[in-house]
């Protein structure tokens, strides 16, 4: 069974509460999105494997640690995902990026996949999917399903917020990966949204509402 990762650092507490106030704007949102990625990428990131490497300083040659083999892929579910990519890449300078877009019918709540676009040799990377919001978990199985297809075998699911039914649907249908959020909430409401939550993690984002 996957582990699930619960960040409950105090910064990452504090400042996800100020993204949860409906006044906070969406560019005080965005920073603060990016600003808790880089605590939560610290976390998914803990376990990278070292390799011994010869270098040498101004002062004398040594042994020193680097992150070993092919690295990382960061994709996120568009649009929210985009929002944790920075944070992201500020600790994975070198990491792929692919995307994969997926919208919620709105009646269904059921996603739609609408665009695909990997980096070359991904499954041969640890992948970090990112999305704000575990829902119903719908479009996180989808995209979870859709990277295996490609091969992907070393995935980690990156979230804000969760509702326990998504999580347990990604732990069902996905028990081989681990999942990191900093907040489960207690459940979704008539619309399958995250109660208490933050609202629309896209809208927010990007200003759309
Ligand atoms: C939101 C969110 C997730 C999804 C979560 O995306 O960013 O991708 O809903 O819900 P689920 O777990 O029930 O599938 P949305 O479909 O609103 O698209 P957007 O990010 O483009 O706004
Ligand atoms: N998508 C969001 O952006 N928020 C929710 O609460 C549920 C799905």
């Amino acid at each position: 069974m996957s582990e699930i990762h619960l960040i409950n650092h105090p910064l990452v507490q504090h400042k996800l509460s100020i993204m949860r106030d409906k006044e906070t704007r969406s560019k005080d949102f965005r920073e603060l999105l990016k600003e808790i990625s880089i605590f939560i990428g610290y976390e998914i990131t803990k376990d990278l494997p070292l390799e011994d490497k010869e270098i040498e300083t101004p002062i004398c040659k040594m042994t020193a640690k680097k992150v070993s083999g092919r690295k990382c892929a960061i994709v996120p579910i568009l649009r929210a995902g985009m929002g944790m990519v920075e944070g992201l890449q500020t600790l994975l300078p070198v990491a792929k990026v692919g995307h994969i877009g997926l919208y919620r019918n709105e009646e269904t709540h059921k996603p739609v996949v609408y665009y695909c676009k990997l980096p070359e040799g991904i499954s041969e990377r640890l992948v970090i999917l990112t999305d704000p919001m575990l829902a119903t978990g719908g479009s996180s199985c989808d995209a979870l399903a859709m990277l295996k297809e490609r091969g992907c075998r070393n995935i980690r699911l990156m979230c804000l917020v969760a509702a326990p039914e998504g999580l347990e649907k990604v732990r069902r249908e996905h028990p081989d990966v681990d999942i990191y959020v900093a907040a489960i909430d207690q459940r979704l409401n008539e619309n399958a949204y995250i109660v208490p939550g933050l609202g629309d993690a896209g809208d927010r984002i990007f200003g759309t509402k």
